[in-house]
């Protein structure tokens, strides 16, 4: 399996070894990577190379160490389509998974310079703020911070804030999201995000803003949130126009 008269580097074999173990399922999440002494005497190769070949899979994200535990199979990233206006509650249930909120922050604030300008209100306005941390299945996935319009998503409590949004808007306002722009960037998390989220200082994160629009162009929420890194992987299907 691992060839060492060929030109391909022994650490890049031995991770595909591994890529294709978790690809096919034989090694499932959560499952242990034998040690690196383990795996030197198995395959016969240095201990530097092991180590080379786990610090490339653990910064891919197929793997994670664990302080004092050892290095296991991590989990599968959560596909998220972008070509679907949908909500955190939403979203998680259709995969099964229970989705849950801590609130951080809940009040009625006036809007700054550049949240006017988002909500295309005057600065001073009333608007929303709202400051959340998502989990699922108890693992927190993002944080959240929202600036809804008061006039029009008027009415908002901590059990709405703490539930789903998206379903307060439609279900009990009537009111129609039909449409959203959405950027995503790469981001280092700060310590409050690596504390919340539960991830390392500084690891890779997504930082998403999303404005969410009416039919006629009313906008109805500004957010702006950093989601997992290590968690999350966007899809969007793409057509070839001429
Ligand atoms: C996602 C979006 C947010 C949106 C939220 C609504 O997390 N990134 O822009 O506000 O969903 O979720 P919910 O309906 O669960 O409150």
């Amino acid at each position: 399996m691992i060839d060492k008269e060929s030109p391909i580097p022994i650490y890049y074999q031995l991770e595909e070894h591994f890529r294709t173990l978790i690809e096919e399922g034989k090694l499932q999440p959560g499952d242990m990577i034998p040690s690196e002494r383990e795996l030197s005497e198995a395959f016969h190769i240095s201990r530097m190379t092991i180590r080379q070949a786990i610090t490339n899979l653990a910064n891919e994200g197929l793997i994670t160490r664990v302080k004092g535990k050892g290095t296991f199979v991590a989990e599968k990233k959560i596909e998220q389509s972008l070509g679907q206006l949908t909500g955190f509650s939403e979203d998680m249930r259709l995969r099964g998974m229970e989705p849950s909120t801590e609130i951080l922050d809940f009040k009625e604030i006036e809007a700054t310079t550049t949240e006017s300008r988002e909500l295309q209100l005057n600065p001073g306005d009333a608007i929303y703020h709202i400051s959340r941390l998502r989990l699922a299945d108890g693992q927190p996935m993002a944080l959240e911070q929202s600036y809804l319009r008061k006039n029009e998503v008027h009415g908002l409590t901590e059990s709405i804030v703490r539930s789903s949004i998206y379903d307060y808007i439609e279900n009990d306002l009537g009111l129609s999201l039909t449409h959203a722009r959405q950027t995503i960037e790469p981001s280092l998390a700060s310590d409050l995000e690596s504390r919340m989220l539960k991830v390392e200082p500084h690891t890779p994160v997504l930082l998403i803003k999303r404005n969410s629009y009416l039919s006629d162009g009313t906008p109805l929420e500004y957010v702006k949130s950093v989601y997992r890194g290590d968690r999350y992987k966007f899809v969007t299907e793409m057509k070839r126009g001429h």
